[in-house]
């Protein structure tokens, strides 16, 4: 596979070497406001995105998870200055681009690209597929080598289309071939940063699988940086190498892939996981023991106090309703914010009385979950004083957690058994590394993508056939969409005329409605 073109002209930043930070997010916040009356006054604001602190480091995948609403597409377009931050700063290559002018994104353009969620109306109906291909390097004014139709013919091989589809339109495509025409688009100027929102949700699963390896082919052959948006966790586990867990505007929890599949210290994290299919049917026979969390998200208009999970937690105490839990390394590389982490030291041993909204959330908890979670706890704290009374068992605290307790009550979480082995395992201190191997093969082997990659091919022309036997319904309706002022936002695709394809390919991000509803 060979890379794109290296486009002319400067970009924003110098490359960054792999592992050093790319972009830095602080203290990120986007309220959209609610206006009401004729005077539009703001009566209120949705708290989409309400206090980010992340990094994301060169030649990484960050995985974003979290339920519908809870503001991962605010955060997406916020990075990638699709919209204007309320408050806090983001640096890409060490440089504050929070609030650069369209002048100033301009080469911000070309380092940083977004593929969209819905490939039915993120490509303009009526463009031809080397048109919306080539559509950056001219409003970039950038001319490859060998012309542009040369390189857009090379950038559809490099996903997997055929180049002597150039002329045809998207309507006589699959959703996982106009997948790849964005994954093209974006991939046309260089780009360093590529943000994934949602990149295979509208996709049948079989394609889904195919779409999420091209993206992990590219970033090994082209050294992408990736953030990947999906809202559950079998999605990312196959390609992020961190994960941030989201809940109303907030990270919850962000960790290394392996340790938060091994031991999730968020409620919420160990709840989600509980849902993921288990791709490993030897661990099937293990009873299946889900994490059902109680009614919908609670509106991002008014959070709840203190937790924002306070409401649907089967550990909340009163101090989460008061308190607001910071976002803290509990163990390396595992950043969480809970005052009852799972699989870690209580970290409000005090504050034992249940709220009345946890005992009602307890019931949708198995037994057996609630049973493994207060003995890792205790586990866990009776490790750590004894490590803080002078105890020379030689084992650091971090790695007495992960061996009583952490993986295999993490094993216990993704594989849905009973949680009754890991509470023995942790009363009996062992330390757990068999458990550990097995959900590392179970999470690295032959994962449900794979399979189902692998069995899949043919799929996308079957697709295709579908696809357009109703092609122009689709091209109806994403040319109906494309004028509405939210999906202009989301997909930007090339639009008619050139300003406003410039909008689309997030070029003119700026002219955009959303950008200036601050
Ligand atoms: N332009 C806007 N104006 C007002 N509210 C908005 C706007 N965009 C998003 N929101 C609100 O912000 C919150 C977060 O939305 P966002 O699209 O970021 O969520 P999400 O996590 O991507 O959800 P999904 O998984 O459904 O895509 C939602 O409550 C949404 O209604
Ligand atoms: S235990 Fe408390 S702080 Fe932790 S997630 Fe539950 S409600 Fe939030
Ligand atoms: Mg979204």
């Amino acid at each position: 596979m060979s890379s794109p073109a290296q486009s002319d002209g400067a970009t924003l930043t110098a490359d960054a070497a792999p592992g050093e930070t790319l972009l830095k997010v602080t203290g990120l916040q986007k309220h959209f406001p609610i206006r009401k009356g004729l005077l539009k006054r703001q009566v209120g604001a949705v708290r989409a995105v309400d206090g980010l602190d992340f990094e994301v480091r060169s030649g990484e995948t960050l995985g974003v998870v979290g339920e519908s609403g809870c503001g991962k597409s605010t955060m997406g377009r916020l990075i990638t200055r699709l919209l204007e931050p309320t408050a806090g700063t983001i640096e890409f290559g060490g440089k504050d681009i929070t609030h650069l002018g369209v002048g100033g994104m301009r080469p911000l353009r070309r380092d940083v690209q977004m593929i969209f969620q819905d490939p039915y109306s993120s490509l303009n109906p009526r463009h031809t597929i080397g048109t919306i291909v080539g559509a950056p390097f001219r409003l970039q004014g950038v001319t490859p080598e060998g012309g542009i139709k040369k390189e857009v013919q090379r950038l559809l091989s490099v996903v997997g289309l055929n180049p002597e589809h150039y002329n045809r339109y998207p309507h006589e495509f699959s959703g996982g071939q106009r997948q790849r025409i964005g994954i093209a688009r974006a991939l046309a100027l260089n780009p360093k940063l590529v943000v994934a929102d949602e990149p295979v949700s509208a996709l049948d699963v079989s394609i889904q699988a195919q779409v999420v390896n091209l993206l992990d082919d590219l970033q090994q052959e082209l050294g992408l940086t990736y953030v990947i948006i999906a809202h559950d966790l079998s999605v990312v586990r196959h390609v992020s190498d961190r994960i941030a867990v989201m809940y109303l505007g907030k990270i919850v929890e962000l960790a290394d892939r392996d340790k938060l599949y091994r031991s999730p210290m968020h409620p919420y994290t160990k709840a989600l996981l509980s849902a993921v299919p288990i791709p490993d049917p030897s661990r099937k026979s293990a009873k299946s023991e889900r994490i059902l969390l109680k009614g919908d998200v609670p509106s991002p208009i008014s959070p709840p106090s203190g937790c924002r999970f306070h409401t649907r937690c089967w550990k909340a105490t009163e101090i989460c309703k008061t308190t607001e839990p910071p976002l803290l390394e509990l163990r390396p590389g595992q950043q969480v914010a809970c005052h009852h982490p799972e699989n870690f030291e209580d970290q409000a041993p005090q504050d034992t009385v249940l709220l009345t909204a946890a005992k009602e959330a307890a019931e949708l908890v198995a037994d057996e979950v609630l049973a493994e979670s207060a003995e890792t706890s205790a586990a866990v704290a009776k490790a750590v004083a004894a490590e803080s009374a002078g105890s020379d068992s030689g084992e650091p605290a971090d790695s007495a957690a992960a061996g009583s307790s952490g993986s295999d009550a993490a094993d216990s979480a993704a594989a849905g058994s009973s949680g009754s082995d890991a509470a023995d395992s942790a009363a009996a201190g062992s330390s757990g590394s068999d458990a550990a191997d097995s959900a590392a093969a179970g999470s690295s082997g032959s994962d449900a993508a794979d399979s189902a990659a692998a069995g899949s091919s043919g799929s996308d022309a079957a697709d295709s056939a579908a696809a357009g036997s109703s092609g122009s319904d689709a091209a109806d309706s994403a040319a109906a969409g494309s004028s509405d002022s939210d999906t202009a936002d989301s997909s930007g695709s090339d639009s008619d005329s050139e300003p406003s394809e410039e909008t689309v390919t997030s070029d003119g991000a700026d002219e955009n409605p959303k950008a200036s509803d601050k």
